[in-house]
């Protein structure tokens, strides 16, 4: 572990959990479910966005009316969608906390692969969603939203304009507008994408023998408490719609920072250019990161001794990596299955050998019987010491 992270630790993470214990005990730390909680959130976020949906008509001269009607008239609308705004924030808070505690403790290289991979992915994604959902309110703000998001766009260089033109549908002089295709594209990538999602995720836990996907009950109770509160305390509200006009860009957006922070830093002023290289360095950036530290030992993975196996299947169940499998043998033994391991999965992390009851798994590195003797020694120095 490197200095840096070993500070983080000391000054972020461990005060922060400490706080976390005292608050939710440590059985219910919601740090400790860093992978669950975004799980729950977006959960959440499907059942509430399927209740909006009963109301929500995708069109230009709808969309901002059926919000007035469910934030304002529709039995639990005002409810139901400031939960869903709100879930929204959890899961990219959890998310990113995820993130971070998946980086700080390495679990994100070399056997973690794929699940880092697959989560810069999920991230990417993550923020698509968000951003289309804020357009589809199209009160004054998502229509500035959508303004500056077509002009960033726009500036991309070379497929900039086709792009944008996702966006936009062309009239019969040729000139390219905001129409209600732009409203229909921006539902189906609202709606589509978490459907995407569900796919990624199976990807992100295709390495991961138990991911823990669920919270405790009583974890799931508070967070779905603390949402009620929250969305109670603060029902969200609907900016004005005077007619738009469209080639208005406004000065600024009240738009919660974690989704639209590369539109806020256009309405700020700042250089497209600048901002596109900020939004490209994140997804960039998390995807070298773990090809900057230095590699574990390779080619140290746990092998089996075929004599000795039984076939119980203990190291399979415990091995983290999906580096066992259980194969049939036909080799004359009376035990029916034998493990195999697979080195390009094995991390050789040990946990097998800590299984298997019958010495029937090593690893090179570390033979049982030399950490036996070891452990023997200490506890033989040990008694001596208390002699
Ligand atoms: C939609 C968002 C995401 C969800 C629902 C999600 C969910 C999960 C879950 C449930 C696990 C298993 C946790 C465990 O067993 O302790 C996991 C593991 C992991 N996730 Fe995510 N994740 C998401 C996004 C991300 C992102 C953005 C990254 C990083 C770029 C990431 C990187 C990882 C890594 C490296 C692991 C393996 C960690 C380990 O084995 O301890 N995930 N994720
Ligand atoms: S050492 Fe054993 S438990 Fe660890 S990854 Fe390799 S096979 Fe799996
Ligand atoms: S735990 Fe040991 S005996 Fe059981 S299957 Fe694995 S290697 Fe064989």
């Amino acid at each position: 572990m490197t200095t840096y992270v070993e500070a983080i630790q000391k000054s972020l993470v461990l005060p922060l959990e400490k706080v976390a214990n005292k608050v939710f005990t440590q059985k219910y730390n919601p740090l400790y479910y860093h992978g669950a909680l975004p799980n729950l959130f977006l959960w959440a976020l499907f059942l509430t966005g399927l209740l909006l949906l009963v109301y929500y008509q995708a069109t230009l001269s709808t969309a901002y009316a059926s919000m007035k009607y469910i934030t304002y008239q529709a039995p639990f609308g005002n409810a139901i969608r400031s939960i869903h705004r709100y879930a929204a924030d959890g899961m990219m808070i959890f998310v990113l906390i995820h993130l971070f505690r998946v980086w700080f403790t390495d679990r994100y290289r070399e056997y973690r692969i794929i699940p880092w991979i697959s989560g810069i992915v999920l991230f990417t994604v993550l923020f698509l969603v968000g951003l289309t959902g804020y357009m589809l309110i199209w009160d004054q703000d998502a229509v500035a939203l959508t303004n500056v998001t077509i002009n960033l766009l726009r500036s991309f260089p070379v497929i900039g304009t086709g792009l944008a033109g996702f966006m936009l549908a062309t009239d019969l002089s040729g000139s390219s507008l905001i129409t209600d295709y732009t409203i229909t594209r921006m539902l189906v990538l609202h709606l589509g994408i978490p459907l995407l999602m569900m796919f990624l995720l199976w990807w992100h836990y295709l390495r991961i023998t138990r991911p823990v996907t669920d919270a405790p009950l009583a974890l799931v109770l508070m967070m779905v408490g603390g949402l009620l509160l929250v969305a109670g305390a603060a029902p969200v509200v609907l900016g004005d719609m005077a007619p738009p006009d469209f080639a208005v860009v406004a000065k600024s957006i009240h738009l919660d920072g974690l989704y639209a922070w590369p539109q806020q830093l256009a309405l700020a002023g700042w250089n497209m250019g600048v901002i596109w290289l900020m939004v490209l360095a994140v997804p960039v950036g998390l995807f070298v990161l773990p090809y900057l530290q230095k590699k574990a030992l390779r080619g140290q993975f746990a092998r089996v001794v075929a004599d000795n196996c039984t076939g119980c299947s203990l190291c399979y169940n415990d091995c983290p990596y999906e580096a066992i499998t259980m194969v049939d043998r036909n080799d004359g033994s009376r035990f029916k299955r034998l493990a195999t391991v697979n080195p390009e999965h094995c991390a050789n992390c040990g946990l097998c050998v800590g299984a298997c009851a019958f010495k029937a798994i090593d690893i090179p590195r570390c033979e049982s019987k030399d950490v036996l003797a070891e452990i023997e020694a200490a506890l033989a120095g040990q008694s001596l010491a208390s002699a």
